[in-house]
């Protein structure tokens, strides 16, 4: 029975292996960033002129500036700013939030995200696929809250204080998504008939709208 059971757990182990990050090969595979070769993810570099330094990175003891629109700033550390993370299915980010600051609602197309807040206190929302669930929690310092992949979810500090949390996402590379930029920030635009009849309003909103995130990019 219970190898049985053990058989069941290290098949569904294999399978989600299979369907998230491919398993390692070798060691490591530290990123070439200036490759001209295109793969899925980045080509390795020559084993033997890899060091300690790209494994590393320094800086996230350091509040970033949250003196932005949005009141809110984090600090991705990623295979594009720690190549070593390359194929680990691994990443990390700081964030900063200002009085009300807002992480505005996003996706990670490749990474779920687990956050864990350190200081102050962070509105953690996420609406599921399956009849736009809301899922909302108040988080306080010490909290940990996980956004699945893929999930549309932000982040507020709904208070006058700083707040300050800290996230592991499922992928070296979890790739981000702002809502609203897709919307009406996109490279060419989107049609504005095709907008205003998507958001039910009229022409002359959606090109302020337009105007709006084509400056914030
Ligand atoms: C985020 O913080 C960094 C470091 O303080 C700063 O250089 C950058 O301009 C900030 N970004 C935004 C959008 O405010
Ligand atoms: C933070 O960013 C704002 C806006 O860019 C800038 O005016 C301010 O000097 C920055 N503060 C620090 C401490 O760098
Ligand atoms: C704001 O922060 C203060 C100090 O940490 C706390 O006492 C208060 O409950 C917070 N308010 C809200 C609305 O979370």
């Amino acid at each position: 029975m219970a190898s049985r059971f053990l058989f069941v757990a290290l098949f569904s182990l294999a399978v989600f292996h299979v369907s998230s990050v491919p398993s390692q090969l070798q060691d490591f595979c530290v990123a070439d960033l200036n490759s001209q070769v295109f793969v899925n993810g980045f080509i390795c570099k020559n084993p033997n002129a890899v060091s300690e330094d790209d494994f590393f990175f320094s800086g996230l003891d350091k509040a970033a500036n949250t003196s932005n629109y949005m009141g809110s700033n984090v600090t991705a550390v990623s295979v594009t700013n720690l190549p070593g993370l390359n194929t680990l299915g691994i990443s990390l980010t700081r964030q900063d939030f200002g009085s009300y600051g807002l992480v505005p609602p996003h996706i990670h197309p490749r990474a779920t995200e687990l956050l864990v807040i350190v200081e102050g206190t962070i509105q953690a929302v996420f609406i599921s696929s399956t009849n736009y669930q809301m899922y909302d929690k108040v988080l306080n310092k010490g909290d940990v809250f996980v956004f699945p992949q893929g999930m549309i979810h932000f982040q507020y500090n709904r208070n006058s204080t700083n707040a300050v949390a800290f996230s592991a996402l499922s992928s070296e590379n979890p790739g981000l998504v702002y809502m609203a930029n897709a919307a009406f920030g996109s490279n060419p635009s989107i049609s504005d008939d095709v907008l205003a009849k998507t958001f039910q309003l009229d022409k002359k909103t959606i090109d302020l709208l337009q105007a709006r995130f084509s400056t914030t990019h």
